[in-house]
């Protein structure tokens, strides 16, 4: 059993957290956002994770989990500190490294302070779980040096996170891999420790190749749902069908199945970021990543086409009303950062369309965005007297919708699918006229 801290109750941390005093370590997560770390102490989520409410809930009873606004606490506290900061994307695509320095320096402080009062041995090992470019590590094991008494022993290491948003805590538990950069023997015997009840391959790393690994693995997932959605736009050019190419590629195990799905492209709060900030790190080393590039602008493309596609049927979109089911950049979560749907609602409405919106989990945080929207409490209430019908989000509340009852209801039956999740040959025979993203 250990005594861990992690900084950042964002999605990464808080997850980190919980699942860590799940798996019986003693756990402090730090955020200096006082309201969250109140929120969490009520046992309000600061946002939607299945699974996640549960096991915050017993592990704060328990007291396996404590929450703080102090790093200092959380230095004292722990003996190994994970980062899980934010790192968002500045105007030129870079990571915003300022929060990662910040409490890097609290961490140094709060150990100066520690040194004044304790006489013993002090070793800490500091962690990156945040996506942070390469060098990161050597920069915070720097201004820790710089800023700590030397009588102060640390390791820094590299621990990327995979997980993926809607089935966070399943990823954080059973992951495909476990990816650790290390560049000391005792550091590496603590995360074999740690990652013991874990039954998943370790690859053990420097620093550098870690962060690395975290980058190249995103935008590499990224680049195959782009190449599967140029793929797209080609089937659509020959009335050919991406969904049956995509399933005959995906057999072949070099290929595999996995993230081959076309549709309005991908969002949320790491790929464009990842894939951004990967551009502009290659372009500070003097690697023009122009593949990269060519990823995100197919990404962008395919939001465009959900336009062109309502065009097609309606004509003039002006004064029309549009009606759009999900909003989450994908199920399972209220997540809407970098969201296909915002770009897409803010081209419609620029476009003239009057639009009616729906999604189980998401509308409250669209309404910040978009207060003057007309927001749903039903797909029924959302399509009524409309013109189009625009899936967004691959909802599983979508499938069991009572297709004949929205036939009724709209004013022309018009269905756009984003993400082909529809069963088409049934719409059809329901009277719809469909459209997918590369298939008819
Ligand atoms: C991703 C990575 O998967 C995860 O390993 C990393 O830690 C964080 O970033 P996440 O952003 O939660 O996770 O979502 P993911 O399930 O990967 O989907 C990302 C986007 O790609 C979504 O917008 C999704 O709709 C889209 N997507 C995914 C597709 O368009 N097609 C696919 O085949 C798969």
């Amino acid at each position: 059993m250990r005594n861990i801290g992690v900084i950042g109750a964002g999605h990464v941390g808080l997850v980190t957290a919980a699942c860590f005093a799940k798996l019986e370590h003693n756990v402090i997560c730090a955020d200096n956002d006082s309201q969250k770390i109140e929120k969490i102490k009520n046992l309000d989520m600061p946002f939607y994770e299945p699974g996640l409410e549960e096991i915050v809930k017993e592990t704060i009873r328990n007291k396996k989990l404590i929450l703080t606004t102090s790093v200092s606490e959380l230095t004292e506290k722990s003996d190994i500190i994970f980062i899980a900061v934010g790192t968002p994307s500045t105007p030129d695509g870079s990571a915003d490294l300022s929060y990662v320095e910040n409490v890097t320096i609290e961490i140094a402080r709060a150990l100066t302070e520690m040194k004044k009062i304790f006489d013993n041995k002090i070793y800490r090992l500091i962690v990156e779980k945040s996506t942070v470019p390469v060098l990161t590590g050597e920069w915070v094991k720097k201004t820790l040096e710089l800023m700590s008494p030397t009588e102060i022993e640390f390791d820094v290491a590299a621990n990327p996170e995979f997980l993926r948003e809607g089935s966070a805590i399943n990823d954080f538990l059973e992951p495909d891999r476990i990816i650790i950069g290390v560049g000391s023997e005792k550091a590496k015997r603590i995360f074999e420790e740690l990652y013991a009840p874990i039954k998943a391959p370790i690859v053990f790393t420097d620093v550098k190749s870690a962060e690395i690994i975290k980058h190249a693995s995103n935008s590499f997932l990224a680049l195959k749902i782009s190449y599967i959605n140029a793929i797209s736009q080609i089937c659509e050019k020959v009335g050919a069908d991406v969904e049956k190419v995509a399933e005959g590629m995906g057999y072949d195990k070099r290929i595999g199945k996995d993230f081959l799905k076309a549709g309005v492209g991908w969002g949320g709060s790491c790929f464009p970021k990842d894939v951004a900030a990967f551009i502009k790190m290659g372009e500070d080393i003097g690697y023009p990543f122009n593949l990269l590039k060519e990823v995100q602008k197919i990404n962008k493309e395919q939001r465009l086409l959900v336009i062109k596609k309502a065009k097609e049927l309606l004509w003039n979109l002006r004064g029309k009303e549009i009606s759009i089911l999900g909003l989450s950049f994908k199920p399972n979560t209220d997540d809407i950062r970098d969201a296909p749907s915002i770009e897409i609602i803010s081209l419609l409405l620029k476009e003239g369309a009057i639009l009616k919106c729906y999604d189980p989990k998401a509308m409250e945080n669209m309404k910040k965005i978009f207060p003057d929207i007309l927001y749903c409490q039903t797909p029924y209430e959302c399509v009524k007297n409309s013109s189009l019908l625009i899936f967004l989000t691959e909802w599983d509340e979508f499938k069991n919708i009572d297709f004949e009852k929205i036939k009724e209801i709209m004013k022309t039956p018009y269905i756009i699918d984003g993400r082909n999740f529809l069963d088409r040959d049934k719409l059809k025979k329901t009277g719809f006229i469909y459209k997918g993203i590369g298939r008819n």
